[in-house]
């Protein structure tokens, strides 16, 4: 009698076992691997696994052909379209992964309630009974929309139900850890049921043309639970993140198919549903304090639109032998990179000292571009003076303390100039960039932050009155 074949899969990274191990050779998680069934492969070439047909030839075809771009289906709402690339692909596989309670459900109940105007529409929840489906559509004021709700959990039905001559357009899975197929033993949420079901309703979203929304739940260390795996079977993943404290929710592409990354979509959470952030500038400076040590605007850009965030830092003396250094919103390797640079480069330092870094807002920063800004924050923190307020900072810096120049310069400038800023402390323009009306203070060399900061002990006028030379008008 043949033995039920069984295989050791890695719950956190999908790495598949020979045999049973205490510790994932490739993740290095302890006791994640778990025994799980093999799913029926497709026999090769034939019945009883022997090798009879040779296969048929595959016709190639060349590059030029004539394919229609795919019509997108639009929500409506204008943040969720532009990250998804112009709208929704028909035959698509998206992925939206995040916090639990971070607003996944509402977010697609909301794109759905603005897609079944012009798409018939299907949303399954695994995790809400449908009443309390409902009530949210009341507190959302969309209940009218012509979306047609099921609670279920069992592909096997979800497949019979969709897999009809007329199937819906647009299907949304809330979420696909709660999805099971009675193939597997194992629970729903583990990685070989999380990857079949979702191998099942992608073959099926494909086969009939549906685009096929799924929502995944995040584990404490940031990635998709179960599998890494799901983010290479699907066309699109986006993450919905944000602070617990704040309203702010944002929508980034990580991946995508059929559009660009690295794309953001703004929201805020209001007691009734998500609204669209327009000027998100705007909404996270909006608690600004007046000249403060230590804060610094950073002018940023995430995809194609400019965002303006403070960076804020504090330095304090500190008791402990190794002083702790802490960072929100912006990568801790990055500062460490700094704080050395501003030691070797710079002749200031930090050790012996508490370094704080965060961005203010419940936004992640991770551009480069961040850096001069951190710098000028810390300095700025350290020297207990101010930059001027109507100054945004952005640059690079490298290692033997240049400061680089950064992609997009007009458009940080332009974003700047919009909410009212004249000042900026930039890399030296090589280009020559429209700076519009705003002044560039222009640095070289992170050393010239010193100056600003009067910390050479040359000069003991405040920061306002910065280097005559190195300042310049518009367009000069
Ligand atoms: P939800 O969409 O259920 O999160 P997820 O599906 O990601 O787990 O959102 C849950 C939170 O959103 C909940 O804490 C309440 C809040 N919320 C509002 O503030 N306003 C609203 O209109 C709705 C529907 C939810
Ligand atoms: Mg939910």
């Amino acid at each position: 009698m043949a033995r039920a074949k069984v295989q050791f899969i890695c719950q956190e990274c999908g790495a598949v076992h020979p045999r049973w191990a205490g510790r994932c050779d490739s993740c290095g998680g302890w006791n994640t691997v778990a025994e799980e069934p093999v799913a029926e492969a497709a026999p090769i070439g034939g019945k009883g696994g022997k090798k009879t047909s040779k296969g048929r030839t595959i016709e190639f075809v060349s590059l030029d052909g004539q394919s229609a771009p795919a019509p997108r289906k639009k929500t409506g709402i204008l943040e969720f379209d532009r990250v998804a690339g112009g709208g929704l692909v028909p035959g698509s596989a998206i992925l939206i992964g995040g916090d639990p309670g971070i607003g996944k459900s509402t977010l697609l109940l909301q794109a759905v309630a603005g897609l079944a105007n012009n798409a018939r529409c299907v949303y399954i929840s695994g995790e809400e009974a449908i009443d309390q489906v409902r009530l949210r559509a009341t507190r959302l004021g969309v209940q009218k929309a012509s979306v047609s709700l099921a609670a279920a959990t069992h592909v096997g039905d979800i497949m019979a139900t969709l897999d009809v001559d007329d199937p819906p357009d647009i299907v949304v899975i809330d979420s696909i850890q709660t999805m099971y197929v009675t193939a597997f033993d194992s629970a729903p949420g583990s990685v070989g049921q999380v990857r079949a079901s979702a191998q099942e309703l992608i073959r099926l979203a494909k086969r009939r043309n549906i685009t096929v929304l799924f929502v995944g739940h995040v584990t404490k260390d940031g990635t998709i639970a179960g599998p890494r795996v799901l983010e290479h079977m699907v066309d699109t993943v986006m993450y919905f993140e944000g602070e617990r404290g704040h309203h702010f929710r944002i929508l980034r592409a990580v991946k995508n198919r059929f559009g660009p990354t690295d794309e953001i979509g703004v929201f805020e959470m209001t007691g009734t549903g998500l609204m669209e952030v327009k000027n998100p500038s705007a909404l996270f400076l909006a608690d600004r304090q007046g000249d403060v040590s230590g804060a610094v605007v950073f002018a940023g850009v995430e995809g194609s639109r400019p965002v303006l965030v403070e960076m804020q830092a504090l330095v304090a003396p500190s008791p402990m032998g190794t002083p702790r250094r802490a960072v929100v919103g912006w990568d801790s390797g990055r500062l460490a990179m700094i704080l050395a640079v501003l030691e070797a480069r710079a002749g200031v330092s930090f050790s012996g000292k508490e370094v704080y870094l965060n961005v203010a807002g419940g936004m992640r920063v991770s551009e480069p571009a961040a850096d001069l800004a951190a710098a000028a924050a810390l300095m700025s923190a350290e020297t207990g003076q101010a930059l001027p307020r109507d100054m945004v900072v952005f640059g690079e810096i490298g290692l033997s303390g240049e400061v680089r120049a950064v992609s997009q310069m007009d458009a940080r400038l332009k974003e700047a100039s919009k909410l009212g800023f004249d000042r900026a402390l930039t890399p030296r323009n090589r280009s020559k960039s429209k700076s519009g009306d705003v002044a560039l203070t222009e640095l070289s060399e992170i050393v010239e932050l010193l100056q600003i900061f009067n910390a050479d002990g040359k000069d003991a006028s405040t920061v306002a009155a910065l280097p005559p030379q190195n300042t310049r008008a518009a367009g000069v």
